[in-house]
């Protein structure tokens, strides 16, 4: 896709039955663990998006061979470890992908330089580097933390680590660092966060022990242990399947149907969210698919009323509130989203951006330090007015948010740098197209 702005027309209703693309966070994690592991890691479903494809090459940098043998079909022959990389990775715009590339590389005796794009060298690593140092790593990196940084790993020793903030990302950093280490390392979670990590090293071979504490969920592994590849099939991403779901909710008229999203319940937060605020959101066809929850939800268009977001759900929803936000927009009352600081550390100030659209779009939006509140229009006498150009900071979520949003409003919206929705949703636009919509 490219960068030039994209518009979005409010239109018809939006009928059909679609496919997303793979799940970002299996993705990433399915590249890694292949490459950890001995022998071949066969991949279906592969999100084939710029983030994911950044890790694929930088999986090769540390010794796999990874190849595409297919569509959307890959195979990682991995080496039983990382060897040291030759030159610099870059890993895009992708926070997961450096992360948990960090945390596996730690486990090894190299040096690796890292780097990523304008927005992810903004973005926090201090909070991977400090459990990672605890545990023996050393670094340099730039001021606050960021990137570019060059990592030292080798010789780790396993650490009971309490996260300081509900991150999938840290977690599963400082558990594959774990794999290597001597002795047990301890992973404790006030607030359980995605566990995609701890299921597929269960698939790879690893020993993974998971418990309920009275402080959070502790998870607990053993060091040397070695990973055998093996079959992952990526279910559909249910961060997004979003946007077609809530497009359908606010366009008067629609039915969307979505097959084969994943339904982990660390994941689906935005799902409970919805049916709270009154959508008509069906699940069929539920089944397991490669050891996670998968089903088909249909979303038919529904009067919304504002609810108060329990924070203890953000967790489980913390990339879908910029859009949880846009089907606010279009309820009665308002809809209150606390707990979710996280939102301004990730592609962009989420938080910051999204009032800011909103607000450009003839919405009431209250920004606070960690959440914000919409003032939905439905039933007030001023409508979702639209009309706007928006500014995403090049944050592929903040783009199809807004877009979405343009599907319902009075008048168009332009979003600037669309060229970003491929790190996470290629096939976008005509997808959205295939449904209906006027986005182009
Ligand atoms: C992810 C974890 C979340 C999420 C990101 C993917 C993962 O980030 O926002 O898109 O795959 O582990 P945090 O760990 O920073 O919450």
């Amino acid at each position: 896709m490219t960068n030039a702005a994209l518009r979005a027309r409010p239109g018809a209703a939006l009928r059909g039955t679609i496919r997303v693309p793979g799940d970002k966070s299996i993705s990433h994690r399915a590249l890694i663990l292949g490459a950890l592991a001995s022998g071949t890691t066969t991949i279906t479903g592969l999100l084939e998006g710029d983030d994911v494809l950044a890790t694929g090459r930088a999986m090769q940098a540390f010794g796999a061979k990874v190849t595409r043998t297919g569509e959307k079909a890959w195979t990682v022959e991995g080496q039983g470890g990382f060897a040291e990389p030759a030159d610099i990775i870059d890993c895009g715009n992708a926070g997961t992908g450096v992360r948990l590339i960090m945390g596996a590389a730690a486990g090894f005796d190299l040096r690796a330089t890292f780097t990523g794009d304008a927005s992810l060298k903004k973005r926090p690593m201090g909070r991977v580097l400090t459990p990672l140092g605890l545990m023996g790593a050393n670094w340099l990196c730039r001021e606050g933390g960021r990137l570019p940084l060059t990592l030292g790993g080798g010789g780790l020793t396993g650490i009971r680590y309490v996260l300081p903030m509900a991150s999938a990302q840290v977690k599963s950093a400082v558990l594959l660092a774990g794999l290597n280490a001597a002795g047990e390392t301890l992973v404790l979670e006030p607030e359980a966060t995605r566990d995609h990590t701890e299921r597929m090293l269960r698939a790879f071979g690893a020993v993974v022990e998971v418990s309920d504490e009275a402080e959070g969920r502790l998870i607990r592994l053993a060091g040397g242990q070695r990973l055998t590849g093996c079959h992952v099939d990526v279910p559909g991403d249910p961060s997004s399947a979003a946007f077609p779901l809530v497009a359908a909710l606010i366009t008067p008229g629609s039915e969307v149907t979505v097959e084969g999203v994943m339904l982990n319940s660390l994941r689906t937060g935005l799902f409970d969210t919805l049916i709270e605020m009154g959508a008509d959101l069906t699940i069929a066809n539920r089944r397991d698919a490669g050891g996670e929850a998968v089903g088909d939800i249909t979303a038919r268009s529904s009067d919304l009323r504002g609810v108060v977001v329990p924070p203890e759900r953000a967790p489980a929803m913390i990339d879908e509130y910029p859009i949880l936000a846009v089907a606010a927009a279009f309820a009665s009352g308002a809809t209150v989203m606390r707990g979710v600081g996280e939102m301004r550390v990730k592609e962009s100030d989420r938080i910051a951006l999204m009032a800011n659209g909103l607000a450009a779009c003839g919405i009431g939006v209250e920004e606070e330090p960690e959440g914000f509140t919409v003032v939905g229009t439905k039933g007030a006498n001023h409508p979702v007015r639209g009309g706007a150009r928006v500014v995403t900071h090049g944050d592929h979520r903040i783009a199809m948010s807004h877009l979405v949003l343009g599907l319902a409003a009075q008048g168009d919206i332009e979003v600037d740098e669309p060229g970003m929705i491929a790190t996470s949703f290629p096939g976008f636009v005509d997808l959205m197209s295939g449904l209906g919509a006027d986005v182009g």
